[in-house]
């Protein structure tokens, strides 16, 4: 089946073509970068109005450079759950409209099941169950995958998102937006031991998460070097932070496959693109005979590939949506039950 993903959940307009559900044909992703540069992160009526402006030429584009027709798409998916409501919006009214027109099948996607997903198409062989880590900007969840679509909640994050994180302690030491990759990038240069950040929940009874207090104590370190007149080595504040935040991610998902007995573990989101995060999980698996699974880079961050990948899997379920499909910004991932 050929599926047209259609993502606008946040700040990237996506479409993409995926054939039988694991094929990318096509996946173009226009970017809000300028935008989000000149305000300093994302402003939600802006981001929505620019997919507006976007959304069909990436939709074009997704198809024309596949050779293929529109008459050739034989279904819709789209993120209607879980991002900005304006945003979400366009994607869905979008895919609305096609699959009206066309007369073909439409799914409304999860985005954080699209990011699950992303890490099956870069990686078909994971076996099942798997314990899944996605951590993103929006979200840091821990999830043990029974199987396609399967999913118990063993944790999340009870504050801050990694990524939200990142993006947070960057603007404030002024490495600008998004601020993962600035400080992945700057840390390569630091001590990593530099500062011995907390490592929140990291001993705790829980496989939750929390950054926030993390996020305060970076920001004091900071001010306590300017208070006291000292030179202010970012490189280490950053290498220190990122080390603080690794360690807790890998500590717990590995405490989650240790639980749940399972062997392999996927890792998912924007902040799986972190080359620390990577080493680190990649070194500490190796270790312990457990197999270690990331998305290729151009499918950590948001993108169209991955929603179209999870409503095919959703589709091939029997699933379907109506042209009554709505946006939920804060709907929450259908898990079989908690931790
Ligand atoms: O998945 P995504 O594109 O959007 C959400 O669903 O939120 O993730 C974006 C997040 C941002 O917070 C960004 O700073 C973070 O992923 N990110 C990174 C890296 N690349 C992107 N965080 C750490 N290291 C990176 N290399
Ligand atoms: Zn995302």
């Amino acid at each position: 089946m050929l599926v047209l993903g259609i993502e606008t959940s946040c700040d990237e307009t996506s479409a993409a073509l995926v054939a039988g559900g694991d094929t990318v044909l096509s996946n173009v992703v226009a970017t809000q970068l300028d935008l989000l540069k000149k305000f300093g992160g994302v402003v939600p009526e802006i981001a929505a109005r620019r997919h507006t402006e976007l959304i069909a030429y990436v939709i074009k584009e997704a198809i024309d450079s596949t050779g293929k027709t529109l008459a050739d798409v034989e279904a819709i998916a789209v993120t209607s759950k879980q991002g900005l409501i304006g945003c979400l919006l366009v994607g869905v009214a979008a895919a609305k409209s096609l699959s009206y027109s066309l007369r073909i099948p439409l799914i409304g996607v999860h985005h954080i099941e699209g990011h699950i997903f992303a890490n099956t198409l870069s990686n078909p062989q994971i076996p099942m169950p798997h314990i899944c880590l996605t951590v993103s900007g929006g979200h840091t969840m821990l999830l043990y995958v029974q199987g396609s679509c399967q999913y118990d909640l063993l944790g999340s994050t009870l504050d801050d998102a990694a990524g939200e994180a990142f993006d947070k302690i960057a603007k404030f030491l002024g490495l600008g937006f998004p601020g993962g990759p600035a400080i992945d990038n700057l840390s390569t240069r630091g001590d990593r031991k530099a500062f011995s950040f907390p490592r929140p929940l990291l001993r705790a009874n829980t496989l939750d998460f929390s950054f926030s207090g993390l996020k305060t104590s970076v920001i004091n370190a900071f001010k306590n070097k300017i208070a006291d007149d000292e030179a202010l080595p970012l490189e280490d504040i950053a290498a220190s932070f990122q080390e603080a935040i690794v360690d807790v991610l890998v500590s717990k998902t590995l405490a989650a496959a240790s639980q749940r007995k399972v062997s392999a573990i996927s890792v998912t989101g924007g902040v799986s693109a972190n080359r620390r995060l990577r080493e680190v999980f990649l070194d500490t698996c190796q270790r312990m005979g457990i197999e270690v699974f990331f998305p290729e880079f151009s499918l950590c961050t948001d993108n169209a590939a991955m929603i179209a990948a999870a409503g095919h899997a959703r589709l091939r379920q029997g699933e379907a949506d109506d042209l009554s499909l709505d946006a939920f910004p804060n709907a929450p991932l259908e898990v079989s039950c908690g931790s």
